[in-house]
């Protein structure tokens, strides 16, 4: 397994441009299956839960290539197959997402359960409460899910506005006969996304973004051509790179209003924000000042950039609080923080940090991608080398991350672990 070596100590500066949305791409990739025929979806990052989500829609029989750097066409058969590879259902939870389309596509899908991962147990309930209020009969067998049946449309109530069960719901009910209304969804702008795309297959969704879709259900989707979102929370990462290294960095082609609770919360600390429409510019110098932070759904303050800010508040004199409102146990990072001479206590969903003068380089250790990503901004700041292992948890939601860190002034090496001996 690869591992980066990360000199730290250096300012970044310069500008970058931030990737195609995991989180979007893996939800539009999911409902291409929804409409025979090429669709071609441009801006998808090349990362490892993208490839691996390919994988497994070729697997169901459609035909998958990449036509150009970023943009790849799915040519999807009339008749998809409904039964996902346990192989590889098993490596990427998110492909519990295939299920609202095979159901839509075939009237039927079975899917092993993805297992939880160590952010959260990552539960289905919602997901299969919503498809069984469509009239899916839905059950667990060893281990699979097996759902069936001719959708209706029905009002469900989500009693979490869970991203994943709403886009299940969603893109079932698009095909379903009659209207759906789903209350309380998740109002990111990867649900935003889906549903433009869905509506540029020819469904009927409205309320993105709100409370409440309501969704007619059509009989049939046509195959188009769509543009993924950029990655909020690529950009809030690159953004936070250049604030714990108090450098002066420029991050385009974003949408900045999907980054305003992490430009307000770096805002607070003192960094220096300068937004327009499609760029963000980001400057810090000392001290920079504690804040708290929560994480809650969309427009909150998102779980996926949590670990990125403990990693800099480790840096700012004073106490700052964090409280983990979204998984049961994303807060792992802090140990591996403190290994690095940060001063973190973790009590339950709560983590007090108090800011040191400064990071040491260590070796330490990614346990999920956001936290890999946590580590890798650490090691920028920190004096010394640091050594992030595990980065392939790192390489399946950020394209380039070490290129784009490098074109800005950081020294990250990535290295394969048996040549463990040059890394002296
Ligand atoms: C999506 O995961 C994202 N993944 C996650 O990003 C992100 O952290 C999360 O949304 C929250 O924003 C993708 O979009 C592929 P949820 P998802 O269902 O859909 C509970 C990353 O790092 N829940 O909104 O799985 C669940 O346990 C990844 O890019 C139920 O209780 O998240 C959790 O506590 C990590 N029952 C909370 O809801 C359910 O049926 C949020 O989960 C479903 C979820």
């Amino acid at each position: 397994m690869d591992k980066y070596l990360i000199s730290g100590g250096r300012r970044l500066e310069g500008s970058v441009y931030v990737s195609g949305a995991k989180n979007a791409a893996l939800a539009l990739i999911a409902a291409s299956i929804l409409a025979p025929g090429e669709t071609i979806l441009e801006n998808v990052p090349r990362i490892a839960d993208v490839k691996i989500l390919l994988n497994i829609v070729e697997k169901l029989g459609a035909k998958v290539a990449w036509l150009e750097e970023n943009t790849v066409s799915l040519t999807i058969p009339e008749k998809i197959d409904y039964i996902a590879p346990h192989s590889l259902v098993k490596r990427l939870r998110a492909s519990n997402l295939l299920l609202g389309g095979l159901l839509a596509a075939r009237g039927k899908a079975q899917i092993s359960m993805p297992g939880g991962c160590n952010i959260g147990i990552r539960p289905m309930d919602l997901h299969l409460k919503g498809l069984h209020a469509l009239g899916a009969e839905v059950e667990i067998e060893h281990g699979f899910i097996k759902a069936s049946g001719r959708l209706q449309g029905n009002r469900v109530y989500l009693d979490f506005p869970s991203v994943g069960a709403t886009e299940n719901i969603m893109m079932a009910a698009t095909r379903a006969k009659g209207t759906t209304i789903i209350e309380n969804v998740a109002k990111e702008p990867e649900i935003v996304d889906l549903a433009n795309f869905l509506n540029a297959m020819g469904a009927k969704v409205r309320g993105a973004g709100t409370d409440l879709i309501r969704i007619e259900g059509v009989k049939e989707l046509k195959s188009t051509c769509y543009s993924v979102i950029a990655d909020r929370i690529e950009a809030g990462t690159l953004m936070v790179a250049g604030a714990i290294t108090r450098g002066n960095v420029t991050i385009g082609k974003v949408i900045s209003r999907h980054l305003q609770p992490v430009i307000a919360k770096l805002r607070e600390m003192g960094v220096e924000i300068i937004e327009d429409e499609e760029y963000v510019h980001v400057a810090a110098g000392d001290p920079l000042k504690p804040t708290d932070i929560k994480t809650l759904p969309y427009p909150g303050f998102p779980t996926d950039m949590q670990s990125q800010m403990m990693a800099i508040l480790a840096t700012c004199q004073g106490t700052s609080v964090i409280v983990e409102n979204v998984f049961e146990n994303r807060l792992q990072v802090a140990e591996e923080l403190n290994r690095m001479g940060a001063n973190i206590k973790v009590e339950g969903q709560t983590a007090v940090v108090q800011g040191v003068e400064k990071l040491s380089g260590a070796h330490v250790r990614s346990c999920d991608l956001r936290s890999g990503a946590g580590l890798v901004l650490a090691g920028l700041a920190a004096e010394g080398v640091t050594e992030v292992s595990n980065i392939r948890l790192i390489d399946r939601g950020y394209e380039k991350f070490e290129q784009k860190l490098n074109q800005l002034g950081a020294q990250i090496r990535r290295v394969q672990v048996r040549d463990v001996s040059i890394d002296r």
